[in-house]
């Protein structure tokens, strides 16, 4: 069967390559791969920059984003055949250290957990796959093809989750959201937001493109420019660019008692003067908490896979801006300007439970009027 693998540590190394059927051993589920998301850390690992082999292996699967439809399952696993699934990405450390012991595998403790497509396990970009039962996450056949969209999902659920987790220490009523990057990290945490009743204020740089009207058609305002006009006084922001200086505003613009939810991941190397004596008591002075989260645990798939279910269908869809065969994985590599999520697709989904979908979904907002500074769509 084909699989798109890459060399760890050497930059410009994927390709497409015929691998073995899956082993028996690998889990007891089967399943074909019907999509798989790119991110912005498959871009790194195509760099050579990250990402790990099996031990005693030269080459990684990629793919950590999946979406597949179960060809068989044991009985015991409630699972049957044809039902849409998403492979969980991070397998918990073998001591276990305490959170892996309980499922918290997203707060390993000791470093040593596997992920799929990125340290030590092969991906999902291949045709097929088998995993173990409690590995995977059983979708609602009505989200289809936009389930690919729930491991990103995931992250951002796993985000908010710990952000009221921090607000719950006093009397909490927040208001005010900011994120910053319209990316599909920042647009999932912005949908996010509206669905909780929230203001939400969505940063970046592009005038042009898809992104400005996703974030209208959510009910969001979209800006551009500098985080302080963009929202002060924030009582949450995600920041979803790992961009230094937007890393050091944002801590600079909440409200009191604010939170700051990092999850873009820096390349590293700017280095940037900052007065932290400053930012120290400003934070001291008004209970400020900045925290970082990565990956989800299984909780947080399944919240991921809730707040997809209630979102509109349709937007969704334009979410995901570019599909590509595996054929094509080369195009699919590649960001080009008005990409927002890139699919590669292995197998084509039927999707004609999804249709009946769009009735029952959750409609979108009126859009709110164009934000001042905003120069097109
Ligand atoms: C994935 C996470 C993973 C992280 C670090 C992200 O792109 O979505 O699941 O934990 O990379 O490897």
């Amino acid at each position: 069967m084909r699989a798109l693998v890459i060399t760890p540590g050497v930059a410009d190394s994927a390709r497409l390559e015929e691998i073995p059927e899956p082993s028996p051993e690998q889990g007891s589920v089967l399943v074909e791969t019907l999509a798989v998301g790119v991110c912005g850390t498959d871009r790194e690992i195509l760099a050579g920059e990250y990402g790990a082999a099996p031990p005693g292996e030269n080459h990684l699967v990629l793919g950590h984003e999946s979406l597949g439809r179960v060809v068989s399952a044991p009985m015991s696993s409630g699972l049957l055949p044809g039902a849409l699934v998403v492979g969980i990405v991070r397998r918990p450390d073998p001591v276990p250290c305490p959170n892996c012991a309980v499922g918290e595998w997203d707060m390993c403790r000791n470093g040593q957990y596997t992920e799929h497509g990125i340290k030590e396990l092969h991906g999902f970009c291949r045709e097929r796959f088998r995993i173990e039962p409690d590995r995977v996450i059983e979708l609602d056949a009505r989200l289809g093809g936009a389930g690919v969209l729930v491991e990103p999902a995931s992250v951002v659920a796993k985000a908010w989750e710990h952000i009221e987790r921090i607000g719950q220490r006093s009397r909490w009523t927040p208001q005010r959201v900011l994120v910053t990057g319209a990316g599909p990290i920042g647009l999932l945490a912005a949908m996010m937001g509206v669905q909780r009743g929230l203001e939400v204020h969505v940063l970046d740089r592009v005038t042009e493109g898809p992104k400005p009207d996703l974030v209208r058609d959510l009910g969001a305002t979209y800006h551009i420019g500098v985080v302080a006009k963009a929202c002060a006084n924030a009582d949450i922001v995600l920041e979803c660019t790992g961009v230094a200086q937007l890393v050091f505003d944002v801590m600079q613009c909440t409200a009191h008692n604010g939170i700051v939810c990092l999850t873009g991941i820096s390349s590293g190397g700017r280095k940037l003067e900052a007065d932290i004596a400053a930012l120290n008591r400003a934070m001291v002075l008004e209970n400020d908490v900045v925290f970082g989260t990565v990956n989800a645990n299984r909780r947080h798939y399944e919240a991921a896979a809730t707040a997809l279910c209630k979102a509109d269908r349709r937007w969704l869809d334009r979410l995901i801006s570019r599909r590509a065969p595996l054929e094509s994985w080369q195009d699919a590599l590649v960001h080009q300007p008005n990409d927002v999520k890139t699919v590669i697709e292995l197998k084509a989904n039927d999707d004609k439970q999804s249709a009946h979908f769009l009735s029952d979904s959750v409609s979108v907002r009126n859009p709110l009027p164009e934000a001042p500074g905003h120069t097109g769509g």
